[in-house]
């Protein structure tokens, strides 16, 4: 499979109120589930008598975090009725377990890994805003360091992506996301077929009472 630039292939994926929505909901904003790239950033903050869950990030910490640095957000499959029935497509489409990450980024920047291929292969929905994509040829030589690449060959796409458009990943392509606007995106990751978690799927059953 080749990088692919779809445009409009899911308009209204997930909007801003509804991001808010969900990292609004404390106890899914753990430490494993919430990542920060801002690897200085040094948070804390105290317990609350009923949080069963003490790392799970606070509104006010988490609010800071969001607006100061770029954020991603994984296992985030079911946290939407549109995002699970979207997960579920692309499982049945690749035959591969597939999972959402939601990535925002309020002010506009390289991504902060720079240049960088990744093991697995990616659909990247843009949501909100405009990012501006570049990738790469495949690279063969995967013991590299896989950020902040020095690559100065033209890239096979080179798009300003729009909400609803998106951009299929394959593993081992190099890429590089620039933010014109704030953004918010979801990945869709999913094993590449050799792996073993390929063929292992998460319910999508959506519980209507
Ligand atoms: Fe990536």
């Amino acid at each position: 499979m080749k990088p692919q630039y779809v445009k409009d292939y899911h308009p209204n994926l997930l909007s801003w109120h509804e991001f808010e929505n969900i990292i609004n909901i404390r106890p899914l904003m753990s430490q494993e589930r919430v990542h920060i790239l801002a690897p200085e950033a040094e948070m804390f903050w105290d317990n609350d008598v009923w949080t069963t869950n003490p790392g799970c990030y606070p509104p006010t910490v988490l609010r800071e975090a969001i607006k100061k640095y770029t954020c991603w957000f994984t296992e985030m499959s079911r946290s939407t009725e549109t995002l699970n029935a979207a997960t579920h497509k692309l499982e049945l489409e690749c035959k591969s377990a597939v999972d959402a990450h939601i990535y925002s980024c309020i002010k506009p920047e390289d991504h902060p890994f720079g240049i960088h291929f990744d093991g697995n292969d990616n659909v990247i929905v843009q949501c909100e805003g405009k990012t501006h994509w570049k990738v790469w040829d495949e690279v063969f030589d995967r013991e590299q360091y896989s950020k902040q690449m020095n690559i100065v060959s033209e890239p096979i796409i080179d798009t300003i992506m729009e909400p609803g458009d998106a951009v299929f990943i394959p593993a081992y392509y190099p890429h590089l996301a620039t933010s014109i606007t704030s953004r918010l995106s979801v990945s869709f990751a999913m094993p590449v077929p050799t792996d073993p978690w390929g063929g292992i799927y998460q319910e999508r059953d959506w519980v209507r009472l």
